[in-house]
């Protein structure tokens, strides 16, 4: 089965083919994040815009790049929350317009369980159930992933997303956005024990995380330094507010994996491409004996195929949209 994708709900325009959830035929992604990256962060308006511009062009190239014709197409699948929503309704609108055009099934997909289903592109043999860490630019959450389509929500962060503190402590040291990538590069050489931040525990809720505090103890940091004339070893902060996010996700997410006894942990979303982040996962889940699954880089930052993956088993599962279907900034998984 070929299911035409679209994703939308932030600054990649992205459309891909992706065949029985598994195989990609083709992943068209257009990041705009160069165009946002002058006010330091995602401008809505602008991303709607880029969005309406790409979207159309996009598909062409996925279906030529797949090498299929349109009568080839089995059905749509489009990310519908969470994301800014009028990025968002660019997808839903062009999605809905193609099923309808086409007469084939619509499937509305959760943007997180896409970043999910990544996994199950990268790793033929991974199935649910299993314990997965989603970590993006706008969301962080613990999900027991029981079934393909059934999903609950063991923690999440109280305020900002770990991509969000990325983003922000990146700004404070003068790096461009998105800072996930530039602090990972300027950490390098980096000493992670020069400066000591804090990990915030949420008292009675073990899996939920905060990375609020983090961010200002940074933010007070870089600013206490100027004032005084002091120099800073950005280097060596880089490295060490890394340390910090990766303290409050790796332990966490090894704690519930033994509570909830799973043997495989996933990781998903933008800053499960960080190396630090990925080889204290990889040190852990070993030390544990628990198997462990994060996607190849270029899935794991917002791509059309992770929403075709999961549209399949949304497909299995009876999901359809009609004509109606909405967009939404919010939405549990
Ligand atoms: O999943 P994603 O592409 O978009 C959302 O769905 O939000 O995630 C984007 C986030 C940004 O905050 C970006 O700074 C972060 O992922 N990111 C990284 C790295 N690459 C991207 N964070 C840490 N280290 C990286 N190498």
């Amino acid at each position: 089965m070929k299911i035409l994708a679209f994703e939308s709900t932030c600054d990649e325009t992205a459309v891909a083919v992706v065949e029985d959830g598994r195989k990609i035929l083709t992943d068209q992604i257009l990041s705009q994040a160069s165009l946002h990256a002058v006010y330091g962060g995602v401008v809505p308006e602008i991303a709607s815009r880029c969005h309406v511009e790409a979207i159309s062009i996009l598909s062409q190239r996925a279906i030529e790049a797949a090498g299929i014709g349109k009568k080839d197409i089995d059905a749509v699948a489009v990310s519908y929350a969470p994301g800014l929503i009028g990025a968002v309704l660019v997808g839903v609108n062009f999605a809905k317009a193609c099923a309808s055009a086409l007469g084939i099934p619509l499937i509305p997909v959760h943007h997180i369980r896409g970043h999910i289903a990544a996994n199950y592109l990268a790793y033929p043999e991974l199935e649910p159930p299993f314990l997965c860490l989603a970590i993006s630019g706008g969301n962080s959450l613990l999900v027991d992933v029981r079934d393909y389509t059934d999903m609950k929500i063991l923690g999440c962060t109280r305020d900002d997303a770990a991509g969000e503190c990325f983003d922000k402590t990146a700004r404070v040291l003068g790096l461009p956005y998105p800072g996930g990538r530039p602090i990972e590069e300027f950490s390098k050489g980096g000493d992670d024990t020069k400066y000591v931040f804090p990990t915030a525990h949420v008292e009675g809720h073990p899996y939920d995380m905060s990375f609020s505090g983090l961010k200002t103890a940074v933010i007070n940091l870089v600013h206490n330094a100027e004032q005084k004339g002091e120099e800073i070893d950005r280097a060596s902060l880089a490295a060490s507010f890394t340390k910090a996010v990766s303290d409050s996700l790796v332990p966490r997410t090894m704690q519930a994996a033994e509570a909830l006894g799973y043997d495989k942990i996933v990781v998903a979303g933008g800053v499960a491409a960080n190396a630090r982040i990925r080889a204290d996962f990889k040190r852990e889940a070993e030390k544990a004996g628990r198997r462990l699954f994060i996607p190849p880089l270029k899935l794991c930052g917002d791509n059309g195929a992770m929403v075709g993956a999961q549209g399949y088993y949304e497909y299995l599962a009876g999901v359809r949209a009609g004509s109606d279907l909405n967009a939404y900034a919010t939405m549990e998984i």
